[in-house]
């Protein structure tokens, strides 16, 4: 079964499409592996990056998401790199909340999706900056997160509260809930601030976090402007070898063990019944 990791993080500008991207060209360089790549934002810019104009198309994530009897390989693209392919996304997506709103399994529909997909290694999720349905279906179709940070402090706020969210999904939507595999530290400058931020996330999440931040190039941002990786567009740019290496270590760090579902989670108590006494003090029978 496929790997499926989802880049996440609420805050616009944290680099999920820049690592997605570069993730997803990485692995597909591995001999044998084949990866997926499925935008779920609305801006398109996963596919923007791949050089697609994402507007004119009408087979995308909403279809694939909307329409649970064709095959998926019908949403399918390839790109132009061997063994990755795309499945792109654009502003029709805002539509999919609203589209489903009745429907009891709204919330399964991606996962639902992927598991009709077949013949890959990784399926890696590009995510929007915002919390709702489409949030919700991206953690619940992948097994693994992987968080981009922004080195400031607001984007340290938002991500306790993202893990927060992702731990709570058992309890408070019946759902299974990822692993948290990674913190990636972006936008780096060796700054005291982005310094202590850093040290801030490691004290939070110790052993995720990690260690060689993807530093501000803007190599990476020219690149994404002209439709390119970074190893296409200037394989001598410092960030090159960072996101290989981070490449290697998503692939090393292999498959998360077995989730956390969501019929796991203990059952309240049960409530011995109480009375309260003359002096209005509740206590049990
Ligand atoms: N290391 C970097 N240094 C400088 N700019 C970057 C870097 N990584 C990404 N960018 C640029 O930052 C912007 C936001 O990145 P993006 O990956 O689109 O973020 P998100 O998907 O989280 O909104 C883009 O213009 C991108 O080209
Ligand atoms: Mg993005």
């Amino acid at each position: 079964m496929a790997r499926r990791i989802a880049f996440v993080n609420e805050k616009g500008g944290s680099c999920k499409t820049t690592l997605t991207v570069h993730m997803g060209a990485w692995l597909a360089t591995v001999p044998g592996k084949r990866v997926l790549l499925v935008d779920l934002d609305p801006q398109g810019q996963l596919g923007k990056t791949l050089g697609y104009d994402v507007s004119a198309y009408n087979r995308t994530t909403l279809e694939l998401l909307l329409d649970d009897t064709r095959d998926p390989a019908l949403f399918l693209r390839r790109t132009r790199f061997e063994n990755l392919d795309v499945v792109l996304c654009n502003k029709s997506i805002a539509l999919f909340p609203t589209l489903v709103a009745s429907d009891p399994d709204r919330d399964v529909r991606l996962s639902r999706a992927m598991d009709r997909v077949e013949d890959y290694d990784f399926v890696l999720f590009d995510s929007p900056a915002s919390f709702g349905t489409i949030m919700l279906n991206l953690l619940v179709a992948a097994r693994e997160v992987i968080v981009p940070v922004n080195a400031s402090f607001l984007a340290l706020d938002g991500c306790a509260e993202l893990v927060k969210t992702m731990e709570a999904l058992p309890a408070t939507h019946s759902l299974p809930e990822p692993e948290l595999r990674l913190i990636v530290p972006t936008l780096y400058r060796p700054t005291r601030m982005a310094d202590s931020v850093i040290e801030r996330l490691n004290a939070h999440f110790p052993g995720r976090v990690h260690a060689e931040p993807l530093r501000y190039d803007v190599k990476i941002e020219e690149a994404q402007s002209h439709g390119r990786t970074i190893w296409e567009y200037d394989p001598r740019a410092r960030s090159c070898e960072m996101l290989s290496r981070l490449g290697g270590q998503v692939l090393a760090m292999g498959p998360p063990r077995a989730r956390r579902e969501a019929a796991s989670v203990p059952p309240a108590a049960p409530q011995r019944p109480t009375v309260v006494d003359l002096r209005g003090r509740q206590r049990e029978l």
